[in-house]
């Protein structure tokens, strides 16, 4: 007879390594996202924002003091916002000693060179298009950049996702062969319209419970959840069967989940 599909074995949770192995490497660089792989890592996670001159660079925050050396490099022009500097002077900060003297030399990625570096790795990528407010046309400059790289737009490689749902909205109109993934955690009555574009909805975990997980699986989407560093969370997690967990440390999250 056909399989049992209530018993059958869940798929197995797609590793994220948040901003790459965050916990072991200055976020959101090369070093990163390499160590990602080695970690274990399915995917990579990362934020991509856009200079004064309209290049997209990777860095989380939407100013550049805490992951560089910005403070010392341009005094006077505190808060160091990404949208105020150049890609030129952005190249100029160190992004890897702020962490560790080892990772002195680290830079800040642009896009197009950590889906260079990153493409023979066989990892995935979800891109994350932080503050999109900020940058009007974001979304149009990001289509560009994947295009020129096709390697990852092989089905199952490239999710793009944002706090802003407007934002996935329009991306999914310009790109509708990419998967969309919604951060925060919609109302359940919200869910099936928001289905209408979006491929993923992507709540924190502390937000979760099993019901949840069902609904938003009933409409076809996937979860992929953050930030869990704590095997026995991410336990709990996989019980719920969300499809992704996002965590600083993807080696601890590997030997926490079944293989
Ligand atoms: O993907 C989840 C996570 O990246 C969203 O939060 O602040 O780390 O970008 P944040
Ligand atoms: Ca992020």
């Amino acid at each position: 007879g056909p399989p049992d599909t209530a018993a059958a074995a869940p798929a197995k949770i797609v590793n994220v390594a948040h901003r790459g192995a965050s916990a072991h490497a200055p976020e959101n660089t090369v070093a990163a996202f390499r160590l990602a792989g080695r970690q274990g890592a399915d995917m990579f996670e990362t934020d991509v924002q856009e200079t004064k001159d309209h290049r997209l660079v990777l860095v989380h925050d939407t100013t550049l003091g805490r992951t560089t050396d910005a403070e010392r490099v341009f005094p006077g022009r505190s808060p160091w916002r990404v949208r105020d500097l150049t890609l030129d002077e952005i190249r100029r900060l160190d992004a890897g000693a702020w962490f560790s003297a080892r990772y002195r030399g680290e830079r800040v990625p642009t896009l197009g060179e950590a889906l260079r570096a990153m493409e023979a790795s066989g990892l995935g990528l979800l891109l994350e298009v932080k503050a999109p407010g900020l940058y009007p046309g974001i979304e149009a400059r990001v289509e560009r950049e994947l295009r020129r790289h096709p390697a990852w737009l092989r089905p199952g490689r490239l999710v793009v996702q944002s706090f802003d749902w407007g934002s996935m909205r329009r991306f999914h109109r310009l790109m509708p062969e990419v998967p969309v993934g919604l951060l925060g955690t919609p109302p359940a009555g919200r869910l099936a319209g928001l289905a209408a574009f979006a491929r993923q909805i992507n709540p924190p975990y502390q937000d979760l419970t099993a019901g949840y997980v069902r609904r938003v699986h009933r409409l076809g989407m996937r979860v992929f959840t953050w930030t869990v560093d704590d095997p026995a969370v991410a336990r709990r997690l996989a019980a719920y069967r969300v499809d992704g967990i996002l965590t600083d440390k993807p080696a601890t999250l590997a030997g926490a989940l079944p293989k």
